[in-house]
C-alpha cells in the first residue's frame, strides 16, 4: 500500500518519477504526488487526487527542471485522499520533503509534542510528522542526514520513508523499518532510482540493492551507504536480477481483470511445464530447496495467508491432507502472527501471496522462523520479501497480474498446491506411483478446460443481466468447494460492490438460512463429487422457502437444472483440483455484474493491490 519512488542522476526527474509512479499505482490509487529540488535549490512539490493521471496534468503544465527527487502513489490510511493529504509532505520551511508508507502508531503523541514546539500541520496525515522531527533535529544542529535517522528511531510501527532536503540536494534519505514496504535501489550510469518495490525498476535497473528491516540508506548519484538501527555501517553488495518482461498492455480486452481471466490456460500450463515428467510421472520442484529427509521429518503444516491467498491455502489443505497424510491447517496471517501458536522445527509453514508484500504475512513467516519452523513461500513476486524471508519458494509463474482482483494468481496457486502436494506426497512414499500417474493425466487436461469455460461469454451475460441490481448474493459450496464459495463472493464483492456472502453449505441451517427469500440468490457450488447429493438436498431446501439458485454443475449433469433456476456447465475434473475449474465461472459472474454495474473493474475503490499495512 503506498508507492515510493525517488530519483537521483542527471535525467530530468519529474518525467522519472512519474513514469515510476505509474508501475506503483496498484499499491495504491487515491492520491498522488512529487517533490523535486531545482538547481537553484528550491522545492517544489506538484499534487493531485485520484489516478496518476490526474498528476500526469499537473506535472505537464507546470515542467520542473529538476534531476533529484521523491514520488509517491496514496492509499489513505490518516486523512481523506485529497490534495492536501497527498504526499510528499514538508516541514515548515518548505525545505525537507517526505514521503511515506506505512502508519506511523505514535503519530498523535508526536504531532501534539511538535505542536508545542510551534510547528505548523498543512494536512491530516500520521506522515506529516516525519517532515517536522527531521526539521525538528535540523534546527538543534543536526545534518539532514542525522536529522532522518533521528527522526526515524522516534517512529513506532512498520514504515518505509524516503526524504529530501532543498539545501542538500546531493543525496536522498530511505529506511524501511519492519515489513510495511521493501525498499530497492536501482543502479544505473550516475543514477540511481529508488523504489518501493522491484517491478517499479523492471526498464530502469536490473543491478539492484535491497534494504533489509532497520536499514537506512543515504543515496547518492553513485554511491549508496546502509546503516543498521544502531547505526552500525552495513556493507551491502547490490543483485543482479533477471526482470520478467511481460506484456502489460490490454491488448483487445477491455480490463485487466478480463485479461487475465482469460489468459490462465497459459498461466496454468506455464505453472505445470518443467515440472512434471510426462515419461517418468514424477514431479519436481527445484526451487523448494527442502531435502527430501528434510520433507520426511514434517508432522504438520500451517498455511499462511489473506483473502484469496487464504482461499487457495483452505483449498490446499485438502490436497496437503490427502496426498500427504500430513495434518494441515489454513490460517489468516493478521490472526496467526499475534496468537503465540504451536510452532515447532518440525511443522512446515506454507505463505502463499501474490505479491510477497503483504506485511500480516510476512509478520506471520517472521513469527513461524522464530519458532524454528521450515518456511517455503507459494509466491508470484521474484526477489519479493516473502521469497527472501522463505526457506524455499514455489514461483506461481502467472505473470504480472495488474487487475487488483486476483485471479490467475489464485488458479495458479491451488496448482502449485496440488503440484506441492504430490510432492511431497511421493518424496515421502505416501502416495503410489499410479496415482500420481492419473493426476498428472488430469493437470495436463487443466489448461485446456479452463479455455473451454473462458471462450463461454453468454450465459454470465445473461445472469449478470438478471442478478446485476441485488443488493445481496450467498455463495454455498461444501469440502474444497467451500473456499471457492469464498473466493466466489469476495471477488463478487471487491469488484461490483455487491455484498456477497460465501459459506458452507451444511452451515445454512444453522442460522444464515433465515435470510433465504426470492430476492436473494444464492450461487450453489456443485459438481459431481462425493458432495452432490448433499448439495441437491441443500438447493431443494432453499427452493422451496422461495430461494433462486444459479449452480455450477459438471457438464453432462442432466438432474441439476431441474432445482437450479440457471446453470453453469464445468468440465469433470477430479475432486482435489475442481476448484480450479469451479472457480473461473464466480470470477466471470463477478466481471460481468461488476461491467452491468459500471464499477471500476481494474481499480476498484478502496483497495491496493499490495497491503503493506495492518
Ligand atoms: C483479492 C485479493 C486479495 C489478496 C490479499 C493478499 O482479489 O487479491 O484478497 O489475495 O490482499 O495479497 P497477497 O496475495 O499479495 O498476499
Amino acid at each position: 500500500m503506498c508507492g515510493i519512488f525517488g530519483y537521483i542522476g542527471n535525467q530530468n526527474a519529474a518525467e522519472i518519477l512519474l513514469d515510476g509512479l505509474q508501475r506503483l499505482e496498484y499499491r495504491g490509487y487515491d492520491s498522488s504526488g512529487i517533490g523535486v529540488v531545482t538547481h537553484d535549490n528550491q522545492a517544489i512539490t506538484l499534487k493531485a487526487p485520484g489516478k496518476i493521471q490526474n498528476l500526469s496534468s499537473v506535472v505537464t503544465s507546470s515542467s520542473p527542471q529538476a534531476t533529484v527527487g521523491i514520488g509517491h502513489t496514496r492509499w489513505a490510511t490518516h486523512g481523506k485522499p485529497n490534495e492536501k493529504n497527498s504526499h510528499p509532505h514538508t516541514d515548515c520551511l518548505n525545505k525537507v520533503l517526505i514521503v511515506h508508507n506505512g502508519i506511523v502508531e505514535n503519530y498523535a503523541d508526536l504531532k501534539e509534542t511538535l505542536l508545542k514546539q510551534g510547528h505548523k500541520f498543512s494536512s491530516d496525515t500520521d506522515s506529516e510528522v516525519i517532515a517536522h522531527l527531521i526539521e525538528s533535529s535540523i534546527a538543534d544542529g543536526c545534518s539532514f542526514e542525522s536529522a532522518f535517522v533521528n527522526a526515524v528511531k522516534q517512529l513506532k510501527g512498520a514504515q518505509a520513508v524516503t526524504a529530501l532536503q532543498s539545501t542538500t540536494p546531493s543525496y536522498i534519505m530511505t529506511t524501511r523499518i519492519g515489513n510495511a514496504g521493501g525498499i530497492c535501489i536501482g543502479h544505473g550510469n550516475k543514477e540511481m532510482f529508488i523504489a518501493s518495490d522491484i517491478t517499479a525498476l523492471v526498464p530502469l535497473s536490473d543491478t539492484i540493492t535491497f534494504l533489509e528491516p532497520g536499514h537506512t540508506a543515504k543515496v547518492s548519484q553513485s554511491n549508496i551507504v546502509v546503516h543498521n538501527a544502531e547505526g552500525r555501517l552495513i556493507r551491502t553488495k547490490p543483485q543482479k536480477v533477471v526482470h520478467h518482461v511481460t506484456n502489460a498492455g490490454k491488448g483487445q480486452f477491455r480490463h485487466f481483470m478480463e485479461k487475465e481471466i482469460a489468459e490462465q490456460p497459459e498461466t496454468i500450463l506455464a505453472a505445470i511445464g518443467g515440472r512434471v515428467d510426462f515419461r517418468s510421472n514424477k514431479i519436481d520442484l527445484p526451487e523448494i530447496s527442502l531435502t527430501k529427509k528434510q520433507l520426511a521429518t514434517v508432522n504438520r503444516i500451517i498455511l499462511v495467508g489473506m483473502g484469496t491467498s487464504l482461499h487457495a491455502g483452505m483449498a490446499g489443505v485438502h490436497m496437503i491432507e490427502t496426498l500427504s497424510g500430513i495434518p494441515a491447517v489454513a490460517e489468516n496471517s493478521s490472526e496467526f502472527r499475534y496468537r503465540n501458536p504451536v510452532v515447532s522445527k518440525d511443522t512446515l509453514v506454507i505463505s502463499i501471496g501474490q505479491s510477497g508484500e503483504t506485511v500480516d504475512t510476512l509478520a506471520a513467516m517472521e513469527q513461524a522462523k522464530l519458532k524454528q519452523a521450515k518456511i517455503l513461500t507459494i509466491c508470484n513476486t521474484d526477489n519479493s520479501q516473502a521469497t527472501r524471508l522463505a526457506d524455499g519458494w514455489i514461483p506461481m509463474r502467472a505473470g504480472l497480474e495488474i487487475g487488483v482482483a486476483a485471479t490467475k494468481t489464485f488458479l495458479n496457486t491451488l496448482v502449485s498446491l496440488y503440484l506441492f502436494a504430490s510432492y511431497l506426497g511421493n518424496q515421502t512414499n505416501y502416495l503410489a506411483d499410479s496415482f500420481l500417474n492419473n493426476s498428472i493425466e488430469s493437470l495436463v487436461k487443466l489448461p485446456d478446460q479452463i479455455g473451454q469455460i473462458v471462450q463461454e461469454k453468454k450465459v454470465y451475460l445473461d445472469i449478470a443481466t438478471k442478478t446485476h441490481e441485488q443488493t445481496n448474493l450467498m455463495y454455498i459450496g461444501r469440502g474444497i468447494q467451500y473456499p471457492v464459495a469464498l473466493e466466489g463472493a469476495l471477488k463478487m464483492k471487491e469488484i461490483s460492490y455487491t455484498h456477497a456472502e460465501g459459506m458452507s453449505a451444511g452451515e445454512l441451517k444453522h442460522g444464515p438460512i433465515a435470510l433465504i427469500d426470492n430476492s436473494l440468490p444464492v450461487i450453489a457450488l456443485a459438481p459431481k463429487d462425493h458432495f452432490y447429493d448433499k448439495m441437491l438436498n441443500t438447493m431443494s431446501e432453499i427452493k422451496t422457502r422461495g430461494g433462486t439458485i444459479i449452480a455450477v454443475a459438471t457438464d453432462g449433469d442432466t438432474q441439476i437444472s431441474k432445482i437450479a433456476d440457471y446453470t453453469i456447465f464445468v468440465p469433470a475434473c477430479p475432486y482435489l483440483l475442481s476448484p480450479v475449474v469451479t472457480s473461473v465461472p464466480l470470477q466471470l459472474l463477478a466481471y460481468h455484474s461488476a461491467l452491468a454495474r459500471g464499477c471500476d473493474i481494474d481499480q476498484p475503490r478502496n483497495l491496493a493491490k499490495s497491503v503493506t499495512v495492518e
